[in-house]
Order: structure tokens, then sequence, then C-alpha cells
């Protein structure tokens, strides 16, 4: 008889949706069963712009200030430098991140998370350690080879990669967190609609101490434009600084039709010499790699039981940087929901909202990486003269021309810098998401909602039904100031309402439901006192919102119930309908 396991999820990936959809499992006290065909996690620093939402998830699942300490910290994060080398006359600056003087109090405003930077290699390890010191298991050098599934279950088929031996896992649901190649995706006979590998780019990871450059315009991105080589579609270089200051990585595209790219010991040191700008740099090759461009998404994201996310679903560039975190965001709006199926809080229906509310925002972020891509065109006919021998010295030359040329060039400059925000300062894009499925009941009373500034660049609070509930600071039970997002989430519904909205309080009471915790902002451990959560709220201080564990408003109402057996009443037929 074939060796069986008992788990109740089993987790295909440890990046950064496996590792989250692990944590949150084991966090929420479901069995789940985490294997990685790899001795351990990513072995290079890939990802690393961790934005607000994501920050978030890590603030919810009690991880933040873990994350914090071996993060580089916002401020540092966005100097970004348009230049010819570190060493070398720069040509440009944008403030990047939200930390620029313009945008700083949106993003201070629109969460309780500054943004951060953590690389993926130390991302990885801390959401598996806290996932196995919650209790999820974790299975190293095991390779997925195929499943099956029925009506009960799905039978895993997997590989100790060690000793060979084949063994299968019988699991209530399989998660595809296998990335880009994703063969649950396939074995599923679920596909991915698009164009891959459109354009490659190779990365060398070095060690140099290049603080004398960059200490005193801290950024996280340096971009090179430069005669001296050629840089594929971006047409620009890149410095990214993986440990301030002595940890880099050098990108630059490549000719995919030429083959791989020239990674020899003299290519890499006339490369990053260039990009640096410092002819006897001595530096340290950490490791070498090539990632290729992608834009294609998954308009489905489950067959049965088997539910897939992150890069197996939606496959990008890093523009934007919304790859893991997406990857973080689909796994956390996920686990919620399979835990309360699991539980029994919820029939499986539930986890047909999971597609209906994350291939939105799959296909969205895809055209958003690639866009921010085409966007560099710009900035690059302000810094060159296309006919030119030396291009770069050329277009320079005509930016700084006091004639009408370098005029019209320094105003296209500013221009172009503007469509720069789309990638570098789009907080709306990271935060302004609008869930609808089944797991949301819309507001029949609300007028459509209307876009008060450019939804891309900035968030809109609001506790509209499918929106994440807007952050404002209360005042905590020990006076510290705590978030509105503080007091819901954790795996559980809120209820949430004011002083004068008693008859919710005391209906939630009656119903006694496991999952549903209420919050009466006003009292003590939830003060307003800042009176900002009534500018947000948008429903009169009697009346609910009902928030699910990730976050996200499932309900509204916007007046008081009459008596608490009205509030009954709606309340649990908007439980029942959601869940
Ligand atoms: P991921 O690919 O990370 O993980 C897949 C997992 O599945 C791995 O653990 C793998 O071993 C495992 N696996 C695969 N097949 C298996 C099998 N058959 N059996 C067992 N295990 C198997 N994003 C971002 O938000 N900000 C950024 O700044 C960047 N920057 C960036 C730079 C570069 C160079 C790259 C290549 C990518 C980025 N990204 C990014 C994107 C980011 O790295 C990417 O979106 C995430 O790693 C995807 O996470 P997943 O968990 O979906 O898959």
């Amino acid at each position: 008889r074939p060796e069986q396991l008992q788990t109740d999820v089993l987790v295909v990936g440890t990046g950064p949706m496996g590792a989250t959809t692990a944590l949150a499992l084991a966090t929420y006290g479901v069995r789940v069963h985490v294997v990685n065909r790899f001795n351990w996690t990513a072995n290079t620093p890939r990802a690393h712009i961790t934005n607000q939402r994501a920050v978030e998830v890590l603030r919810d699942l009690g991880v933040e200030k873990e994350a914090r300490l071996e993060a580089t910290p916002w401020e540092w994060m966005g100097d970004t430098l348009f230049t010819t080398s570190l060493a070398g006359p720069e040509i440009a600056r944008l403030r990047t991140w939200g930390t620029g003087d313009d945008r700083i109090s949106d993003y201070l405003q629109g969460s309780p998370c500054t943004m951060l930077d953590l690389p993926q290699d130390k991302m990885e390890p801390l959401l598996v350690k806290n996932a196995a010191a919650r209790g999820a298991v974790f299975s190293f050098n095991t390779e997925y080879l195929r499943h099956e599934q029925d009506s009960e279950g799905v039978t895993v088929f997997l590989q100790d990669r060690t000793t060979g031996r084949e063994y299968q896992v019988r699991a209530r649901y399989l998660i595809g967190a296998d990335g880009a190649r994703s063969k649950v995706m396939d074995d599923a006979g679920l596909q991915v609609e698009g164009q891959l590998a459109r354009a490659a780019t190779a990365y060398v990871f070095f060690k140099a101490d290049l603080s004398r450059y960059v200490a005193h315009r801290p950024s996280i991105l340096y971009w090179i434009v430069t005669s001296n080589a050629a840089f594929g579609e971006i047409g620009m270089g890149l410095l990214r600084a993986i440990n301030p200051w002595d940890e880099w990585i050098a990108g630059w595209g490549f000719d995919m039709g030429q083959g791989e790219p020239d990674f020899s010991p003299e290519e890499i040191k006339r490369k990053v010499r260039l990009l640096v700008g410092d002819p006897n740099l001595e530096f340290e090759v950490k490791s070498t790699s090539v990632w290729y461009v992608n834009q294609a998404h998954a308009p489905i994201y489950s067959k049965g039981r088997v539910f897939c996310g992150g890069d197996a679903v939606h496959r990008h560039p890093p523009s934007s940087g919304l790859g893991s975190n997406t990857c973080m965001q689909d796994a956390f709006n996920l686990a919620w929901k399979l835990a309360f199926v699991v539980k029994g809080y919820a029939g499986e229906r539930l986890l047909d909202s999971y597609t209906l509310e994350r291939a939105p925002v799959g296909a969205q972020i895809v055209a958003r990486a690639n866009q921010s891509r085409v966007d560099y065109a710009p900035l690059n006919r302000c810094f060159r003269d296309a006919d030119a021998a030396e291009p770069v010295e050329a277009g320079l030359q005509k930016l700084a021309d006091p004639g009408p040329e370098g005029l019209a060039r320094r105003a296209a400059l500013a221009g172009a810098l503007k469509v720069k925000n789309y990638e570098f300062n789009a907080q709306g894009v990271e935060l302004n998401q609008r869930c609808v499925s089944a797991a949301v009941i819309p507001d029949a009373d609300a007028a459509e909602e209307v876009w008060k500034r450019d939804p891309q660049l900035h968030v809109q609070a609001t506790t509209r039904p499918g929106a994440k509930l807007p952050h404002a600071w209360l005042v905590g039970a020990d006076g510290r100031r705590v978030s509105t997002l503080d007091l819901v989430g954790k795996g559980r519904f809120t209820l949430l309402t004011g002083i004068a909205g008693r008859a919710w309080v005391e209906a939630a009471a009656t119903m006694a439901r496991p999952y549903l915790r209420t919050l009466i902002v006003g009292t003590p451990g939830a003060l307003d006192s800042y009176c900002s959560w009534q500018e947000l709220r948008e429903v009169d201080e009697a009346g609910a919102i009902l928030v699910r564990p990730d976050g996200v408003v499932a309900w509204r109402q916007h007046a008081a119930a009459s008596h608490v057996d009205a509030a009954k009443v709606a309340l649990e037929r908007a439980l029942a309908a959601l869940l």
C-alpha cells in the first residue's frame, strides 16, 4: 500500500507565496505541510521592495518587527539617481517610494507600515522560521511530481531528492506556489495568457564598499546611462543596493538572440567598473544570474481543490517592485479562506472568491510592471542623441544647452520624470485594490466610487465593501498609538462600531461565533482621540463595519440597528451570505 501522510493543506514552494501561505495557515492553527525541491530558500536576493500592503501582511502575522531588523529602512530607499556612473556626473534624481516631500504624508496616512527593502533571501527564511515555530511542517529537498484529486482530497506525489524515495501525501487542498515554471498549474490544467521571455536581463551580485558614492544620496536603485554599453530594453544599467552599501547587484539587459550573456571575469569586471565609474574598482563576485521579462497572467487560479498563486499565476518583470508583494497578498487572501473552510466556519464556495478577487489584481500588476519598462523611453530620449557617435554625451550636451533645444529637453525631462511616478510612487497601485466576489456584500446605498485623485498614484481610504479598512491611529490600552488595522484581522472577522453602536455589539455577543470579535471605537483600548476615525468611517457612529480576517471590508451598515434582534438578523444574514 502506498505510504500516506495526512495534512489539511500541502504547499509546493517556499518562495514569498508558499512561505506566507504557510505562515498564515500555521498562525490560524491549520495543519500545513510545505515542500521545496531545494535544500533551502532563495539563494539570491531577488525581490526586495516590500510595499506597505505586504508589510501590513507581515504586521498582521506578527513578524513585522523582525523584518524591519533585517531590512534597509524606508528613509534609505528613495533618492533614486539617473547618472552616467556612480562616480560620474549625475543627470537627474527622483524621490521614490513615497519618500519625497510631496508624497511622504500620503504614505504615512495610508498605512501604519512604512515600506521597507528586504531581499528575498532574508524574507523567506524569516517567514519559514516563524511558520515552522507555529507548527508548519517543512520538507526541503523534496520535489513535487504530480497530483490526483477527488471529491475528498488531493493525493500529492513527492520525491525525496536525497534518497530518491517517492511517497504520497494526502491533503484536503494543494497550493501551487511553485513559481513562474509552475508544474502544479500545468498538472491542474490551468493556463497563463500572454508572452513569456520577451527580453532578458543579466545580474551580477557583488561585494564592494561603495559608500563613498552613495551614502550621501541613499537609494536602493541607481540607474546608469552611458554610451559605452548596450543595456537592452530599458536602455540603462542598474546598480541595486542589497546591503547598504557593500553588497550590490549590477544589472543590464542583453540580446537574447545572441544566447547567454558574457559572464567571463573580464567582462564582469568591465561592466561593473563602467557602472560604478571606477576603472580600478576591486570587488568580489558572489553570483551571476539571468532572468527573463514575462508579460502573462492566469485568468483562473484554481481547479477543484488545487489553488495556485504568486508567480505561478502572474509573471512580469521586477519594475514597480510588485512581484513578491503580490505573492504575499495572494497568500493572505487565500489563507484565511482555507482556514475557515477547514475549521468548518465556511462552505467550500468561499474559496471561489480567491480567483475572483485576485485574478484582476494579477492582470493589473502584470500590465503595470511591463508599462513601467516602456516608460523609460521618454527619459532616454532626454538623455540621448540617437544619431550621434556617442549618443549619451551628445544627448547630455543638448540637455545642458542654453538655447531652445536645451530648454525643450529640460522641460521634457521634467515630464519624463513625472511619468516614472507611476513606477516609483504608485501608492494607489499598491493599496487601492477592490475585491469583488461573493465574499463581499456591496453597499446598495452607496453610489459608484468616484476617485478623487489619480487611483494609480494615490490611495483612497474608504470603508466601502471590497476595500481595505482605512488606517487611522487610535489610542490603545497602554496609551500608545494603535492602528485600526492592529485591532482587526489575525484570523478573525471584526465587527467594528462606535460607542453609540451598542446594539451591534450585543447582537454579536449573543451569536458567540468563535471567529468574530467586536471593536468599539471610542472605548478604552481604541480611543479615537485624534478624531480621525470619525473622518474616515463613512458610516454613522452607530453604524457597523464588518471586516474580514484579511482586513478587507466585507459589509457595512450606515445607521444604527433599531434594536438588538434587528442587528442580530442583519449580522447573521450577512455572515451566512459571506461564508
Ligand atoms: P518563487 O519562484 O519565489 O518560489 C517558487 C518555489 O517553488 C521555490 O521554493 C521553488 O524551489 C519551489 N518549487 C518549484 N517547483 C517545485 C517542485 N516541482 N517541487 C518542489 N518545489 C518546487 N518582486 C518584488 O515584489 N519586488 C522586487 O523588487 C522584485 N525584484 C526581483 C528581481 C529579480 C531579479 C527577480 C527575478 C524577481 C524579482 N521580483 C521582485 C519578483 C519575485 O522574485 C517573484 O515575484 C517571487 O519570487 C515569486 O514568488 P513565488 O513564491 O510565487 O515563487
